[in-house]
């Protein structure tokens, strides 16, 4: 039997389909000028506090091996980790978990697991051995950690299956793990014939349990927690008792549970009719979202978090043209900060080694449908722009800007803990056609379209509480278009397609606080832009090209300042400054003469 737990259909609810439909006949644009106010003090009912693993990584256990043929997920893993001071969390787990089994005394090789061994027999069942952790251990970024979710499914031996595999996760990866699942998307068991048809959370409780009991005994030196749930239906179509609410009435409530998750895929690649338009459109997002805060609520009111277990675009790995297009970076940009203003705490999107919509395809590989390549995804752009938003050495609190959002745009202020305003986002998501950039040899080549007419622009005023005259630093998440599925960046910042290191480093467009404390900037359509103080980027730690220096430059009357290695820039630029004006004066003295 074959499973793909992203495989499921999921229909949307009748709102939404409305929506889309409306969505598709109605011409909608964002204004020319849109005005913004960002009150003082922020409502502190409205505040969530930001994660910095908001955006996180789930990766079929098997499949992870086969990343580490290439250096660009360990490299996309160090950028975002520079940024947000922490290691990225990934989540070892997927439809293989439920066929995932475990002996010590397997010898396959390190190297086998690295070919793909078990990619190619998806089929079979999986069985790991003690080289499958040596197969990628070091070869992370330091201080990842895993969440590894357990085979519920193979109940031989008294679960035999699941039990074993913990010991060897428990003995190999240690501290790097941090939780344990059990199942995954087991909503689906009783009607797949895993279980009775009447199968609910009660009757899944003690098994669940009885695993979880068994791992804690054989690790008695440490705590074993655990994240509940993951389960495959949307929190719009819940079966049975298989959500939040249902599974702590059910009992799954307890200290070594502190967090619960739930999978979302608001497209299903495996039925057909996918469009690029939802990724676009921010009120499909939020309204699809806006079903999770009873779920929210839910593991809030057992002192508990909750994420969305395992997401991307398009369910069944994703679709070319939809999933690897800069649309997918925007989508995720607006998609965790909305997740985050509702209380979501991370999202872990889903990737493969054969999937549109992984950030990045480690390995060159062949299918029917097409061809794919080592490189990296624009999906890469947008988490990475969000490591810029998370990068602080405090914690961040988020929240929507009231009356800032509509069905092209939505934007977030960013506080700290002071209630001091820290950063505004602004996403423009209209959609724009480029026929730059259109193809990316990563992925299989689709239709490249291409809009009628110019780009348009909007100019955006956004009341600040900020003082007039500060610096601040302005940087944008851009393409040629809402297709392109490369030639994305992050204000000049690019990953390398060989090996995901950084080949140019990003430039701080500086802006200044106008006289009423109004900042004002102009975006395209199809782009986002992260406005902060110039002095919190500088007290940051950010990904650059080794060896390269910070510099100063104007473009057109504009002054950007490209981040260095040597990020003690501020001193460089006070020096700079200081030079400057003993050379005005100079040549002032010298006009007299
Ligand atoms: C598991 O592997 C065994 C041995 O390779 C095979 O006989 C069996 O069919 C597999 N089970 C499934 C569910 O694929
Ligand atoms: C179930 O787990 C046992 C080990 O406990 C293994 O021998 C067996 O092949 C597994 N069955 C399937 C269908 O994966
Ligand atoms: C637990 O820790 C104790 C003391 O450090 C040690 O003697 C014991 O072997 C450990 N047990 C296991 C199962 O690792
Ligand atoms: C994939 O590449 C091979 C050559 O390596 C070529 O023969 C084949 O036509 C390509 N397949 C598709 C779908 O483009
Ligand atoms: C992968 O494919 C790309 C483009 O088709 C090619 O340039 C590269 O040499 C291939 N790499 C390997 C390891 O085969
Ligand atoms: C964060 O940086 C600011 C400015 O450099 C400093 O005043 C503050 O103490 C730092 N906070 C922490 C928690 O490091
Ligand atoms: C977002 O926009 C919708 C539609 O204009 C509006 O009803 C809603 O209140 C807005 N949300 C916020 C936080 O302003
Ligand atoms: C861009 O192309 C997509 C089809 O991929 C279409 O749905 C969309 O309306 C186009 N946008 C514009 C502005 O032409
Ligand atoms: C970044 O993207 C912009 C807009 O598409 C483009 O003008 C610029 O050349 C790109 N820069 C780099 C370094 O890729």
């Amino acid at each position: 039997m074959k499973i793909f737990s992203q495989c499921q259909f999921q229909p949307l609810p009748g709102s939404l389909l409305l929506l889309l439909l409306s969505g598709s006949l109605r011409v909608t644009a964002i204004p020319s000028t849109v005005n913004i106010e960002i009150p003082v003090p922020a409502k502190d009912a409205l505040l969530r506090s930001l994660d910095r693993n908001l955006v996180s990584w789930s990766i079929q256990n098997r499949d992870l091996p086969m990343f580490t043929r290439s250096k660009l997920l360990e490299n996309l893993f160090k950028a975002l980790a520079t940024n947000i001071g922490i290691g990225q969390s990934v989540r070892l787990g997927g439809g293989e978990s439920d066929k995932t089994t475990y002996g010590s005394d397997i010898t396959i090789t390190a190297d086998k697991y690295r070919s793909g061994y078990y990619g190619a027999q998806a089929q079979g069942n999986v069985t790991l051995g003690p080289n499958y952790f040596a197969s990628f251990k070091e070869k992370y970024a330091p201080d990842t950690r895993y969440i590894w979710c357990l085979n519920l499914i193979n109940t031989t031996n008294k679960f035999d299956a699941a039990i074993s595999t913990a010991a060897g996760v428990l003995e190999y990866l240690g501290d790097e793990l941090d939780l344990f699942e059990i199942g995954n998307e087991a909503d689906f068991y009783g009607s797949k014939g895993f279980r009775d048809s009447e199968w609910d959370a009660s009757m899944m409780l003690p098994e669940w349990n009885y695993i979880a009991d068994e791992i804690q005994k054989n690790s008695p030196n440490k705590t074993v927690r655990f994240m509940a749930g993951g389960f495959a239906n949307p929190a719009y179509i819940v079966t049975k008792d298989f959500d939040i609410p249902g599974i702590i009435a059910a009992g799954y409530q307890s200290s070594r549970i502190p967090w619960y998750s739930m999978h979302l895929y608001p497209q299903s690649g495996c039925s057909g009719a996918v469009t690029i338009a939802p990724l676009l459109e921010h009120n499909t997002l939020s309204d699809i979202l806006s079903n999770y805060i009873p779920q929210v609520a839910a593991a809030e009111s057992v002192g508990a978090q909750f994420a969305i277990g395992e997401t991307n675009t398009v369910s069944c790995v994703g679709r070319p043209g939809i999933s690897d297009t800069f649309a997918a970076a925007l989508w995720l940009v607006d998609y965790v900060l909305f997740a985050a203003t509702i209380g979501i705490r991370r999202v872990y999107f889903h990737a493969t080694t054969t999937g549109s919509y992984s950030p990045v395809i480690p390995i060159n590989y062949s299918l029917d449908s097409g061809n794919y390549s080592t490189g990296v995804l624009p999906l890469s752009y947008g988490a990475y722009f969000i490591s810029e938003v998370l990068s602080f050495n405090d914690t961040l609190l988020i929240m929507q800007i009231e009356g800032g959002n509509d069905t092209d745009y939505s934007s977030y202020s960013v506080w700290d803990e002071t209630n001091k305003l820290r950063k505004i986002v602004f996403i423009n998501l209209q959609s724009h056609n480029s026929s730059t950039g259109g193809t990316n040899p990563a992925t299989p080549d689709t239709e490249v379209y291409s809009s009628s007419g110019p780009r348009p622009s909007t100019r955006v005023t956004v009341a600040t509480p900020w003082e007039p005259g500060q610096e601040l630093s302005l940087i944008r998440l851009q393409a040629p278009g809402s297709n392109s599925k490369s030639q994305v960046n992050v204000s000049s910042f690019t990953f390398s397609e060989k090996d995901g290191s950084v080949t140019n480093n990003l430039v701080d467009t500086i802006i200044t606080v106008k006289d009423n404390g109004n900042v004002e900037f102009d975006l395209l359509a199809s782009e986002a832009v992260l406005v902060q103080h110039y002095s919190d980027v500088l007290s940051n730690k950010h990904p650059t090209k080794s060896g390269s220096k910070a510099a100063d430059s104007t473009v057109n009357g504009v002054v950007m300042r490209t981040r260095g290695a040597n990020m003690s820039i501020s001193s460089v630029l006070v020096l700079d400054m200081k030079i400057m004006v003993s050379a005005i004066l100079v040549s002032a003295l010298l006009a007299f003469i």
